[in-house]
């Protein structure tokens, strides 16, 4: 299944939603992918991006404030920050805003108006925003409610291009039949072709109810449309290879696997390839679904407060350990539930136990028994059966990867590990050592090296930091002349001499929340900087450089006692707290304060507070505040300013 153009892409990620591991998850198995394909030689394109058009995300951005590009191109960053911190070996970051994009986007539809695929027509659908998607009216739940998401639908009457989809149902038959694999794993080709057979109907692709998206071209006269945001979506898998600017890329087409989650598939296996049919385009070679990640199986969603973020994710327990985890969990195309318990077990056992200790156990015993010298020279006089069996496990395993099988692969790479740790137990060598078989010894020291070295180029893609601190330490490069050398061509690794290192995977004891482990960190964090701010600088008392006031200007700012009365949180908001504030005036005064850090909103209320009541009113995130509290903050945090026993609301402080 080689080939040696290898373009492989992510779905583009809308920019309404902050990332979980289900989009660190598809990015990761690109990457993986992408890593291997560059290791194995073969020239490497690896393509993600953000989706910012769009009802949805105009509206996200309005409920905000703010202006959607504006907007998209705050989250956009926040996506790319996050692959770039996760070392996303991407080539390119597309975004449906880039000028090229829009240029490719509107010249699709151009050409598939001239090959007679558009039509104009008006349609009536029931629309449901969140998925950007028209469904039929059978298709609602209760009438009403989006089969997909469950939420409200509404009902749309609108003048609109449509695209001939319904012509294209014998062809995209004819793919899915001709092309086994054209769908991965091949149980979702079979769900497609039953859509599929149960008939199309044709698509709407430009809408005139919102703005944000790509203008129909010129020639067109149509200022009210804009694209429709799917069609938009999915032409980034070629503008990005410059369709309809420069076509500088364009010999990466067609694309060696999209990798997307099941619940896109539809746009993917039946829109996109039809969209190529009409442009004359080659289609994909692979399109790989995946399954969705659940919380004690549960959808993760925000409204639930159940989002798993990789970020945090990453930091408590190590990148690469998350990568190995969402990877070897679960089968590609079924569902996991993610569990910390699951990924310690993991980190534990299999990078721990079988990985991290062999090569401690190599560390050792050369050490020992050589000064860390070890040498491979007579391996295959004493341990050839060993060698064959991890040999024969190795040459079995490239065929997983592009199959998308990657829990099988990592499965399969660990058999060779089985044979070094058990190579160890079997043949002793603190005992043959004894017995002055030192050949054998050394001979085993190389086995198990050249275990580790081999091991390590398969599984660089999925730990490339991790197998390139183990190639140093055995004095080796991953390279792809190397991948060569260890793995097709089955040598065994050169002498060298290895020393000392800390463990790779110390065991995790005890079973932490994540959000314990950074919380600890946290501390930490946060009482090294206290000691460091502390011995810099003390509260300066003197006068120097404040500016002195007279009292008529002291007295011009209006302080009052008061007592909160109500007090909530600020959703969304990780500082601000509401509150209505009695002083004394016909109405309480609303006061939006920067507290929650240090209070909870049910401890304020019926406490008193000092409030400077003559500032101007504010806004803050939309809610007017109509005052200020008093308050102190030092190194150990914020205290409110409150009378030493109470007052009469309203009474002035002076
Ligand atoms: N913008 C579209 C894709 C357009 S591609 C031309 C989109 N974006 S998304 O941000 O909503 O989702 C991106 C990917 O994340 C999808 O592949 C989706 O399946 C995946 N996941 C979102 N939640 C997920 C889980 N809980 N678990 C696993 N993956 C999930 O769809």
């Amino acid at each position: 299944m080689s080939c040696n153009k290898s373009y492989i892409t992510t779905p583009i990620y809308y920019v309404n939603d902050i990332a979980h591991i289900g989009h660190a998850y598809t990015t990761i198995i690109a990457d993986t992918l992408a890593r291997y394909a560059r290791l194995i030689g073969e020239d490497t394109y690896f393509l993600t991006g953000t989706d910012e058009h769009g009802q949805k995300i105009e509206e996200s951005a309005k409920s905000r404030g703010r202006e959607p590009q504006e907007y998209a191109d705050e989250i956009s960053k926040k996506f790319r920050d996050l692959w770039d911190n996760f070392d996303i070996s991407y080539d390119k970051f597309i975004r449906t805003t880039d000028a090229e994009h829009k240029k490719g986007v509107q010249k699709a539809f151009s050409t598939m108006y001239k090959n007679g695929d558009i039509y104009k027509d008006t349609y009536q659908g029931h629309y449901c925003i969140s998925c950007e998607t028209f469904f039929p009216e059978l298709q609602l739940v209760d009438g009403e409610f989006c089969p997909d998401c469950g939420k409200s639908t509404s009902v749309v009457e609108e003048e609109s291009y449509f695209f001939r989809l319904s012509d294209y149902e014998d062809k995209l038959l004819e793919w899915y039949r001709d092309n086994p694999n054209c769908i991965l794993p091949k149980s979702k080709r079979n769900e497609v072709i039953r859509f599929v057979e149960g008939g199309l109907t044709d698509l709407s692709i430009t809408r005139t109810s919102f703005d944000w998206g790509v203008k129909l071209p010129s020639e067109f006269n149509e200022p009210k449309h804009v694209m429709y945001v799917w069609l938009d979506a999915l032409m980034n898998y070629v503008t990005a290879l410059g369709y309809g600017t420069d076509d500088k890329d364009m010999d990466y087409w067609p694309a060696r696997v999209h990798l997307i989650g099941k619940d896109i598939l539809r746009f993917h296996a039946i829109y996109w390839p039809a969209f190529l049919m009409s442009l004359d385009l080659p289609l994909p070679k692979h399109i790989g679904a995946h399954g969705w990640w659940t919380r004690n199986g549960e959808k993760m969603s925000k409204s639930k407060g159940n989002v798993v973020n990789p970020k945090e994710v990453a930091d408590a327990y190590g990148l690469e350990s998350f990568r190995y985890f969402m990877l070897r969990e679960v089968p590609f195309g079924g569902d996991g539930d993610f569990s910390q318990r699951a990924l310690m077990d993991r980190i534990n056992s299999d990078l721990g136990n079988d990985l991290g200790n062999l090569l401690n156990r190599l560390i050792g015993m050369s050490g020992k028994y050589f000064e860390g010298r070890v040498e491979s020279d007579l391996v295959s006089t004493y341990y050839q059966d060993e060698l064959d069996e991890v040999q024969d496990s190795l040459d079995k395993l490239e065929p997983f990867i592009f199959e998308l099988q990657l829990h099988r692969f990592l499965e399969e790479l660990w058999r060779p590990l089985t044979v070094a740790n058990r190579a160890i137990d079997k043949y002793q060598p603190w005992t043959m050592i004894k017995e002055g078989k030192t050949d054998e010894t050394m001979a085993l020291n190389g086995l198990i090296a050249t275990i580790l070295a081999k091991v390590s180029l398969m599984l660089h893609a999925v730990m490339p930091k991790t197998t390139s601190t183990i190639a140093e330490a055995l004095g080796f490069e991953i390279t792809p002349e190397n991948f060569t050398r260890y793995i097709r061509n089955g040598e065994q690794l050169s002498s060298f001499t290895i020393e000392k290192r800390e463990p790779l995977f110390p065991r995790i004891e005890e079973e932490l929340l994540v959000d314990e482990r950074l919380e600890t960190l946290k501390k930490e964090k946060e009482a090294e900087e206290k000691k460091a701010k502390e011995s810099k600088k003390k509260v300066t008392t003197t006068t120097e450089g404040v500016t002195l006031i007279g009292i008529d200007q002291f007295f011009q700012t209006s302080l009052k006692i008061g007592t909160v009365v109500k007090a909530e949180e600020v959703k969304k908001s990780k500082k601000l707290l509401l509150l209505q504030v009695d002083i004394g005036e016909e109405n309480n005064r609303q006061v939006v304060a920067g507290i929650k850090e240090w209070y909870s909103a049910q401890e304020l209320v019926g406490t008193q507070v000092c409030v400077v009541a003559n500032l101007k009113p504010a806004k803050l995130m939309g809610m007017k505040s109509e005052g200020m509290l008093l308050a102190a903050k030092d190194v150990d945090g914020l205290c409110l300013i409150r009378p030493e026993k109470p007052k009469i609301d309203g009474t002035p402080i002076a």
